[in-house]
């Protein structure tokens, strides 16, 4: 094992292919709530490999290799860029908190693509593209790739889950760098890193969890996502 975050293992298969393995374990509030919620882990890697399988058939490069029907993903092995790239479509979390003229939900003219720096310490605070290149995180083009990349994502994702009646709030992207040293989207896009909306309101994702909520809904929640998008999985 080469690392063990909060939700997942990876494991060194090759000097260039990592295993992931997603845990059962869900956690809030930058770890500072944590539960165990059996079949998250295979829910959350069932939607990934689904999300990042149909990325790279709509041409968006990403480390996704092949899944095993379980909680594994097999993945090409990157050096990870300590940023969390967001995207958000409407206001909500801490978009409304840093500024709070925004209603919840209301609608952004356009995509707003957000950067933040990695430290749960630090709570992942948002920085400035400007910040990414100065402090050498990223060169400038590295940040005009990031950005124009998370938009297609963006594009492809919404327009997926609108076909199944969805609406995409905002999510979570992370991006590292292969043996070239070219940067390519990595990690998860599951319920625990995308906010999902059904047509009554009701969130298929993490929010209720982040809210207090138990993990039965949680689990409810992430399945009813896979079941809309039409991924089989036995939890
Ligand atoms: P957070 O939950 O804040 O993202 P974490 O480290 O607890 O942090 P996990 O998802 O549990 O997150 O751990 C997975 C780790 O693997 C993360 O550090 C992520 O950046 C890293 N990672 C994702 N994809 C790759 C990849 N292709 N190559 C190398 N590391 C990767
Ligand atoms: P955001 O509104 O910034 O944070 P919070 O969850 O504190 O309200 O979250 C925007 C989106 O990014 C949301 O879909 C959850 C996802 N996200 C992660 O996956 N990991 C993270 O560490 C953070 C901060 C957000």
């Amino acid at each position: 094992m080469m690392y063990e975050g909060k939700s997942k293992r990876v494991y060194v298969k090759n000097s260039n292919t990592l295993i992931m393995e997603f845990k059962d374990t869900v956690t809030a509030l930058d770890g500072a709530r944590i539960a165990e919620a059996p079949g998250k882990g295979i829910l959350n890697a069932a939607l990934t490999a689904y999300f990042f399988d149909m990325l790279k058939k709509e041409g968006i490069e990403n480390h996704f290799m092949d899944y095993d029907g379980c909680r594994v993903i097999t993945v090409k092995k990157l050096n990870m860029v300590p940023i969390e790239v967001i995207v958000r479509n409407y206001a909500y979390g801490s978009l409304i908190k840093r500024l709070p003229l925004f209603k919840p939900l209301t609608k952004l003219t356009t995509p707003l693509v957000e950067f933040h720096y990695k430290s749960d310490e630090l709570h992942d605070p948002l920085i400035l593209p400007e910040d990414v290149v100065n402090s050498g995180l990223m060169s400038l083009d590295e940040v005009k790739y990031v950005i124009l990349t998370s938009l297609r994502v963006n594009e492809v994702l919404t327009r997926r889950l609108s076909e199944c009646g969805l609406r995409l709030i905002d999510f979570k992207l992370e991006y590292g760098r292969d043996l070239n040293n070219k940067l390519v989207l990595a990690d998860e896009i599951s319920g625990d890193t995308i906010r999902v909306l059904d047509s009554d309101g009701r969130h298929l994702d993490k929010e209720l969890f982040r809210r207090g909520g138990g993990v039965d809904d949680l689990i409810k929640a992430y399945a009813l996502l896979a079941q809309r998008l039409g991924v089989n999985v036995t939890v």
